[in-house]
């Protein structure tokens, strides 16, 4: 070899080497992120409303940022782009979940479906719920049940409206009511129980220890950041959850009981989710042979958590921006009359002749997500995501809140237009990454089809039941749109409004 070649083959080697080099230290490059304090990291700069706290650190540190959280290494993902990324691509990567303290107490986050590790068990649950609970036929079979508690719900708002003074009428805590009739829907769903039967003592306890799970499920706990402090649990918050979690369960497991003795009587005539659970018989390897008794009982408790309080702060937010948006609502409230008839009672099956009306439901959806950064996902292994070195075990959140405003996909983002769905495919049904109030991908939400009746119902049967009006002191101009988060992202102010015939 000439020394001339000798040289150029070393240049070329170095080179090489030189970029390997880059390449791999690139690899290892955590995304960017405010700096933080030591020990405590970012803990103090996300303030009450994290989700908005993030979306403005977007514009200078980019679309997926690292953050700590006393012990936590976090990514939060703040684009339609890197959101597609995520789940096209690394959605394996990210199956897990971050469980936090107070959900291990009495092991909740080993039988939970929401928290269960990525594996057999989770995949158990999830058929029984996608498969045997919300297909298309049963949900058709229950269709009645559904009309009958959203029926009562229109009962309650009348009665409760009936009892103001002067023209007769009064304003009325719209989501308290919402509330309600999601939570008896559920049950019945469920259990075939009226939860809020006024003469069920276990209904009644029932319910307040599921209210007191989502209060202290909606808490930030130090706990968590600092794994240290968990055996002190310094705000007491295990403590609570276990009070709660211990008497929901109690109920549940009699709730149970009493179904297994009521079953050997005999076939009843309709079978509930509880009966699909009671039913289920696994491989006996991989799988169990059958549900244990507190797997039961956490299964019955995680449907309520999942379902109640998402549904009825959506229909809360949807009534607000109709309320502010006066053509939207009345265009929605002439479509009901339109298909239902101005006399007709709204059913189900008229959902899909009404995509006024669902496109109202996925703009609420868009601009107010109920869980604006999903439920936390976590980092099987070492992961490289979007050019960036992502260890095991971190935390992500994908900020479904910044997402729907993302300007690069949506025009006019902070504005609510329904209109833009409408002609559109997008749907949020975890194809498109714009618009994932559900989330997307393996761990999306099982509920669905469920929760897209129950929304449309709802919203549909208070547009077409009631004339509503704002509190005769709030106008769009002065209506307060600030949002909590809490174990869903609620309007701060409630919304009271009139609901006239
Ligand atoms: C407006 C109503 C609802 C909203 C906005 C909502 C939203 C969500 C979200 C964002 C997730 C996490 C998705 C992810 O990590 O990618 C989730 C998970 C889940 N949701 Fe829903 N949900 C709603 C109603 C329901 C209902 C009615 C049910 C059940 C009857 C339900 C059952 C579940 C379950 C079981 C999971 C955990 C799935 C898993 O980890 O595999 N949800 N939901």
């Amino acid at each position: 070899m000439s020394l001339i070649s000798f040289i150029v083959f070393l240049i070329i080697i170095s080179a090489s080497t030189l970029l390997l080099r880059r390449r791999k230290s690139s690899l290892k490059q955590l995304p960017p992120g405010p700096p933080g304090w030591p020990i405590f990291g970012n803990m103090f700069e996300l303030g009450s409303m994290p989700h908005r706290t993030l979306t403005d650190l977007r514009d200078k540190y980019g679309e997926v940022i690292w953050l700590k959280f006393g012990a936590i290494n976090t990514m939060v993902v703040l684009s339609a782009k890197a959101a597609s990324d995520f789940f096209k691509n690394h959605d394996l990567s990210f199956a897990e979940r971050t469980v936090t303290e107070i959900m291990r107490a009495y092991d909740y986050d080993k039988s939970s479906l929401a928290l269960a590790s990525y594996g057999s068990f989770w995949r158990v649950l999830r058929r029984l719920v996608t498969v045997d609970m919300i297909v298309h036929k049963r949900i058709n079979e229950t269709a009645s049940i559904r009309r009958k508690c959203v029926n009562d719900m229109l009962l309650w708002i009348e009665k409760e409206a009936l009892q103001g003074n002067g023209d007769g009428r009064r304003c009325i805590h719209v989501a308290r009511f919402v509330f309600l009739s999601t939570f008896n829907l559920l049950g019945n769903l469920m259990l075939s129980r009226d939860l809020l039967d006024p003469d069920s003592k276990d209904g009644a306890e029932f319910f307040t220890s599921m209210m007191g799970l989502m209060e202290w499920g909606g808490h930030p706990n130090i706990s968590d950041f600092f794994p240290f402090l968990r055996w002190l649990d310094p705000q007491g918050l295990k403590r609570k959850m276990k009070r709660d979690l211990g008497k929901a369960l109690k109920i549940a497991s009699k709730f149970v009981k009493e179904r297994v003795e009521e079953n050997k009587e005999g076939d009843r005539e309709r079978k509930d989710f509880l009966d699909v659970l009671l039913d289920f018989e696994g491989n006996g390897k991989d799988e169990p042979a059958k549900l244990s008794e507190q797997q039961l009982n956490i299964f019955i408790l995680e449907i309520f958590l999942a379902g109640s309080e998402t549904t009825s702060s959506s229909i809360e937010w949807a009534l607000t921006e109709l309320l502010c948006n006066l053509d939207s609502l009345n265009r929605a409230k002439a479509e009901l009359a339109e298909v239902v008839g101005p006399n007709g009672m709204f059913e189900e099956s008229d959902i899909e002749n009404l995509p006024y009306l669902q496109a109202v439901i996925k703009e609420t959806l868009r601009l107010h997500p109920p869980i604006p950064f999903l439920v936390p996902r976590r980092a099987m292994e070492d992961t490289n995501f979007n050019g960036y070195h992502i260890p095991k075990n971190t935390q992500v959140l994908i900020n479904a809140w910044a997402i729907g405003r993302d300007p690069e996909v949506w025009s006019d983002p902070l504005s609510f237009k329904p209109e833009r769905f409408l002609g559109s495919k997008v749907d949020y049904k975890g194809q498109n990454y714009e618009l994932i109030p559900f989330g997307a991908g393996r761990r999306m939400c099982a509920g669905v089809p469920l929760a897209h009746r129950m929304l449309n119902l709802i919203l549909g049967s208070l547009l077409h039941e009631f004339d509503w009006e704002l509190d005769g002191n709030v106008c769009k101009e002065t209506m307060d749109m600030k949002d909590r988060l809490g174990i869903t992202m609620r309007k701060d102010e409630p919304l009271f409004a009139l609901p006239k015939r």
